[in-house]
Order: structure tokens, then sequence, then C-alpha cells
């Protein structure tokens, strides 16, 4: 009797937690649909889909916006999963649309720009017209590199909520460019690039983290690399936790793992994992609020989504995988639910709703935003990859 109770117990929850896989296919079908429509909606490809304006209005942005990348790598992955050859010379089209920023020295943000796009691309199709253009735009990256430094510089110049201005501000996000300059490094065997990603990320890790692992947003650096001061930009204050950063993070220190294998990333990406899923403020969805300090204001799903795919990925590496794992899924349930996940035809064709760009300077607050629907599809690919592992060794 006892063990009766027992197996039907363990057969309800296998049931519950089947029911509650995310039927992937359903999810790219779904989001296919709505890329159809915001293809339809484009006027050409000088303007890219970024979010929605405060009037309802769907809001482009240039190719130099640091966002410009995020379209066609969206459609490549729509591609990858559905095979659709629409999406695929829609994803061609989008991708080269974004290939005059290769000479912009004026951006950190050319890994989000040029290789979420064109890296994708060559990834599924290996069309060499896209290999010289990130190769170029490498190397403009690069220049941003001082070696007295030991960091890339994000942006030219930046004035603190005081207004005090620095020279050579350095943010968690660009973390997220090193990806781009390890593939640059293998295919044009330039081993400075690689090493430019250590130093980066070694300093970044010495003085972008509190003891805590949340990590700051902005470091400002001075003569022969002295830190100047650490601030917010995007966060709500200086020592909070901004949300998306912590993701930018975790996602950039999983991938200096994958990159070097060198376990210090390893052990580090963990710390900020439990720092962002043992947080009193996580929500029982498991989608952040917008800054980690702020419960109750604001959800950011673009933080969440980013969050999602680091973590599948780091499942993927031992420690506490299942972990990792289940609370990626969680992650993408809630925004594959109504809550999160626009009607078709609605939210400007978007695929996810409530995002937050920058909320102190009153903008992109509660919007979808393109690069929430990028990791998501990308999360979205990395969950049923690993599913269908699973599947095959059990
Ligand atoms: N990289 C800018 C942002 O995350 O909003």
């Amino acid at each position: 009797m006892k063990h009766g109770f027992l197996f039907v117990l363990l057969f309800v929850a296998q049931a519950v937690s089947a029911q509650k896989a995310i039927n992937v296919d359903a999810e790219f079908a779904s989001a296919a649909k709505q890329y159809e429509a915001m293809l339809r909606s484009l006027p050409d490809t000088t303007r890219f889909p970024q979010s929605t304006l405060p009037d309802g209005k769907l809001r482009l942005m240039p190719s130099s916006w640091w966002c410009s990348g995020f379209f066609g790598g969206s459609l490549w992955y729509i591609f990858e999963r559905t095979g659709d050859a629409r999406f695929r010379e829609a994803a061609h089209r989008w991708s080269m649309a974004v290939q005059k920023e290769q000479a912009n020295t004026r951006t950190h943000d050319l890994g989000f720009m040029l290789y979420c796009p064109l890296g994708n691309g060559y990834r599924l199709t290996k069309n060499p017209a896209y290999r010289p253009i990130m190769l170029t735009g490498a190397k403009s990256l690069a220049t941003r590199f001082r070696p007295d430094y030991g960091v890339i510089k994000s942006w030219d110049g930046y004035k603190d909520g005081a207004g005090k201005r620095y020279e050579y501000p350095v943010i968690i996000d660009n973390m997220m460019n090193l990806e781009f300059l390890f593939w640059a490094a293998r295919e044009s065997g330039d081993k400075t690039l690689y090493n430019l990603c250590l130093s980066h990320a070694d300093s970044t890790m010495k003085y972008h983290y509190r003891p805590d692992m949340s990590s700051y947003h902005v470091v400002c650096y001075g003569d022969g690399g002295k830190v100047l001061a650490q601030r917010t930009h995007q966060g709500a204050a200086d020592e909070s936790a901004w949300a998306r950063g912590q993701a930018w993070g975790l996602y950039g220190y999983v991938v200096m793992y994958r990159e070097t294998k060198d376990k210090k990333y390893l052990n580090f990406a963990r710390r900020i994992a439990d720092f962002i899923l043992k947080h009193k403020n996580l929500p029982a969805d498991k989608i952040p609020y917008w800054d980690f300090d702020r419960p109750g204001e604001e959800r950011d799903a673009s933080a969440g989504a980013i969050m999602a795919s680091a973590l599948l990925e780091l499942s993927t590496y031992g420690g506490a995988s299942k972990t990792y794992f289940k609370a990626a899924e969680q992650m993408l349930q809630s925004l594959s639910s109504p809550t999160y996940k626009a009607a078709p035809g609605e939210n400007n064709n978007f695929i996810l709703k409530h995002s937050v760009g920058h909320k102190p300077a009153k903008s992109e607050v509660d919007t979808p935003l393109i690069y929430a629907d990028y990791y998501y599809l990308e999360a979205l690919l990395r969950y049923d990859g690993l599913r269908k592992k699973t599947a095959l060794k059990s």
C-alpha cells in the first residue's frame, strides 16, 4: 500500500514535470508568425526594430545603435529552428545591413552589433561574405583596448550622477563583446585578441564585483589603469544590483570558461549564478525586477532571457547542473506564458513584453526590447538541445 502510494506520487510528479516542459516547436512557430508580421511592417533595412515608444509606435534605430544586430540574429535563430528559406533570406538581408559598422571604433558594442547577426549567419551557412566583415569589426573593437589600462573602453566619456566626467568608463555589459574577440582570435590566429579578453575579464573580476558577487555597472579608470570610481548608469543606485548587468556578467564569465577552460572563470560564473538564484528579491517566477534592489517595481524580461541562456550553458559544465537547468527552465516557462509573451499581432510584433531599458533616464520602461527576444530564442534552442541530449542518454 505504502509503495503503491509512493508509486502514484512519483508518477504524478513526473507527469507534472513533463507537462511543464516547454513546447519549443510551438514557441518557434508563434515567434516566426510575429517576426513575419514584423518584417512586413518595416520600411527598409536602414532602421532596426528596437522597442515600443511611449505613444505605442514601433521604435526604430539606426545601425550605429548597439542593438542593431539583434534582429538579424533573431531571424537566424528562427531559420535555424524552422529551416524556412524566407527567414534565411531575411536574416541575410538584415545581417548585411549592419556591415558598415565594421569600421566603427567609437563603440565597444561591436560584438552585439556584428557577431550576433553575422556570427550566427556564418555558423549556419558559412557564407564567406560574413567573415571579413567580422574580422575587420574585431580589429575596430580591439582599438579600444589600452594595454596600460588592461581593459576595453566602453564609452568615450561618461558623466556620473553628480555630473563628474570620466574619460575611461568600462561597463559590465562589455563582457558580452569578448565572445566576438575569441572568435576572431581563433579565425585569424591573432593571439593578442585572446590575451586581451583575459586581461579585460580579469580586471572586471577585480574591480566590478563586490564581495557578495553583485556587479557594479560602470567602473571608471584613470591613469595607469587606476580605478577612480564605481558607479551606475542604468541601475537604481551606484551600490545596487542592476538586473541586466548581473545577467551580462553571468553570461560573460560562462563564455570565459567555454573559451579558456580556466576553472577560475567557471567558479566565478557559479558564484554569480548563486547571487542571482539565491537573492531574496528574485520573484517566484524567476524573472528579476529591473534592479535587484527595487523589489516590487517593473520586471525585466530581457535580464531573465539572458540569465536563462547563460544558466543553460553553465548547466553543461557540472557543479549544480540541475539547479541551473531547472532555474533556466522556470525562467523560460515564465517568459513563454501569456504574462510575458505577447498575443499574436500585438506588442509591435515583438515576442516578449515587460523589459526595462534605462529606467533612470525614463527610457524604455516596461516595453518589449529586441534583445529580450534574441536571448529568449537562443535560450529556447539551448534548452531543446539539452533536453534532447538528456533523452538520448536516459
Ligand atoms: N548594453 C546596454 C544595456 O544593457 O542596456
